[in-house]
């Protein structure tokens, strides 16, 4: 089944991730409302087709005004985005998302994928997350970790840590000593939630 960002989101939503907000748009005037509708005073307007890399294809962009929505959803509703995971004909696009700005941190690439061979799912995880994955799957593919979750039993607390440390890795410090070590930040509360770096999960 393929589903779009926003629909994704709205299901993220229902189980209590936070997610910022956002109202998918089918034409012009909606993505206007629907900027309207959440205040700003930064939007995105996201181009909702059934592939990623859209931000790096001209498919996902920032403005500060309404007129600047207009005009962006103007440009993106009805372009063939071409990514690399679109083929080469791209796809046309139909549908826009219009979000709240987030003020980005950092961010990180997360994705589960079921994996027939193996029947269990393969749990992706990077602290280098952004628009270029691939490429950090191409030149440096240390900074990406695999934990092949059995659906049967779930994520392990193991597993959940090691996922964890995936912050730090390739980013050894250095200590009084001198001597390079790891040292992991908490970034996932046991309870899901996503724990901010400068905000240290609670024991
Ligand atoms: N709500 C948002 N606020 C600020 N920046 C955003 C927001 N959504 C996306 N971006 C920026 O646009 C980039 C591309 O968006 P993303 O949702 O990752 O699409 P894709 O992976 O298809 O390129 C992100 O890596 C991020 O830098
Ligand atoms: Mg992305």
């Amino acid at each position: 089944m393929k589903i779009h960002e926003y629909q994704g989101k709205e299901i993220l939503r229902q189980f209590d991730v936070p997610v910022p907000r956002g109202h998918a748009a089918f034409t012009v005037d909606e993505a206007v409302e629907a900027a309207q509708k959440l205040g700003g005073p930064v939007w995105v307007v996201k181009a909702q087709i059934h592939a990623g890399g859209r931000g790096k294809g001209g498919g996902v962009k920032v403005t500060k005004t309404l007129e600047g929505v207009r005009e962006l959803a103007g440009q993106i509703l009805g372009m063939q985005l071409k990514t690399h995971q679109t083929g080469p004909e791209g796809q046309k696009v139909r549908r826009l998302y219009i979000e709240d700005g987030a003020d980005i941190g950092r961010e990180f690439y997360v994705s589960l994928v079921t994996d027939r061979g193996s029947q269990k799912v393969a749990f992706i995880a990077s602290s280098e997350g952004g628009m270029d994955i691939e490429e950090v799957a191409h030149s440096t593919p240390e900074k990406i970790i695999t934990e092949m979750i059995d659906p049967l039993t779930g994520l392990g607390d193991e597993q959940a840590a090691r996922i964890a440390r995936a912050d730090r890795h390739g980013r050894p410090h250095r200590r009084a000593g001198g001597h390079p070590v790891q040292e992991p930040v908490p970034l996932l509360h046991a309870d899901g939630r996503l724990a901010g770096r400068d905000q240290p999960a609670q024991p």
